[in-house]
């Protein structure tokens, strides 16, 4: 990530405590973050179908009592002011609090998804045609950033994996691409030439069918805000938080392993695989400890965020400090 301050610390580390809580106030220093989640065992809550309507959801989940969400998972949840005030979306700005008040130029409905390259069945999708075959869940994921910041975060969505055996796959199928909107009027931040936009990401295709990998429509029981991707975003909550792209308008299926934006921005900083890993340090901080947002102590950070049980045998036999 475009790193603007000192350049050999994390500038959570840096920032003073009662400023880095007051997120509307925060300007990060380091333009990037990461929702890296972890499924919760037994935080899966079906909930009924996504209207997609543009409309805040009324139904299972907004009108929940979310402190019974925290004693099942045994964590306490990041404040809904905090998960949508505290963001990093580079189409509207740089600074933490950039997107809850820019990007209320984004307009999410109507929205078109494209689903291209080997698969037996490439479509243009309106957005409601994209969602409505789908089984529309709730999980609880912790979300661990690349600047050693942590969230909890209640998401709506359905597995990707969903999707993709509905598209069904050619056998060259390896890869997954995700493409962000490119439209400057309703992303000013675009603009600037911050990155080279779209913003791209990528998975294997073996990670994208781990059922942990969301496609989000909602959290906290409701459609996405702006800021958080709306109408559709990637969430991999065994890697750090830029792997999870926002307003995602295409999917390809590719043989061939894709530049994520971040790593083609900064190769030696950021790879395709961004698995969150105590072990392998960013080159100019240490990923061991992580602080949770609202928590003034530092916590150990878990081997692929907790999820180890779960994605660990992806990885076996690759050099994850060559592979990060
Ligand atoms: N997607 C797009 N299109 N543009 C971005 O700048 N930032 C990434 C990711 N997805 C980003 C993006 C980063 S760095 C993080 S940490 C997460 O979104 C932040 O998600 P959140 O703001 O909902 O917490």
């Amino acid at each position: 990530m475009l790193i603007r301050g000192p350049a050999d610390v994390n500038p959570s580390e840096i920032t003073p405590y009662a400023t880095y809580l007051n997120r509307r106030h925060f300007i990060g220093r380091s333009a990037m973050a990461a929702v890296a989640a972890a499924a919760v065992p037994g935080a899966l809550v079906a909930c009924g179908t996504d209207s997609a309507s543009g409309q805040v959801q009324v139904g299972p989940g907004q009108d929940r009592d979310w402190s019974k969400t925290k004693s099942e998972i045994g964590e306490e949840l990041t404040p809904y002011e905090d998960v949508t005030g505290y963001n990093n979306f580079y189409e509207f700005g740089t600074g933490k609090g950039d997107p809850s008040r820019n990007a209320g130029t984004l307009e999410p409905r109507p929205w078109s998804i494209a689903v291209e390259g080997h698969v037996a069945n490439p479509a243009v999708y309106d957005l409601e045609d994209f969602i409505a075959p789908h089984r529309i869940e709730e999980r609880v994921y912790r979300l661990r950033c690349v600047e050693a910041w942590s969230m909890v975060i209640p998401w709506r969505g359905f597995p990707l994996a969903d999707l993709i055996r509905r598209v069904e796959p050619t056998s060259r199928a390896r890869y997954l691409e995700f493409v962000t909107l490119l439209d400057p009027r309703q992303m000013p931040g675009q603009r600037r030439r911050i990155l080279d936009w779209p913003y791209v990401e990528g998975l294997r295709l073996d990670e994208a069918m781990n059922p942990l990998t969301l496609l989000a429509t909602g959290l906290y029981g409701r459609d996405l805000p702006n800021q958080n991707g709306a109408p559709l975003r990637l969430v991999v909550p065994w890697k750090y938080g830029f792997k999870s792209i926002k307003s995602i308008v295409k999917i390809r299926f590719l043989e061939e392993q894709p530049l994520n934006t971040w790593q083609q921005m900064l190769p030696s900083e950021y790879g395709f695989f961004a698995n969150v890993n105590p072990e392998v340090d960013h080159p100019r901080w240490s990923q061991a400890r992580e602080r949770r947002l609202g928590e003034f102590r530092r916590r150990p950070t878990l081997m692929f965020n907790g999820y180890a049980d779960q994605v660990a045998s992806m990885y076996t036999g690759l050099d994850l400090t060559k592979y990060f």
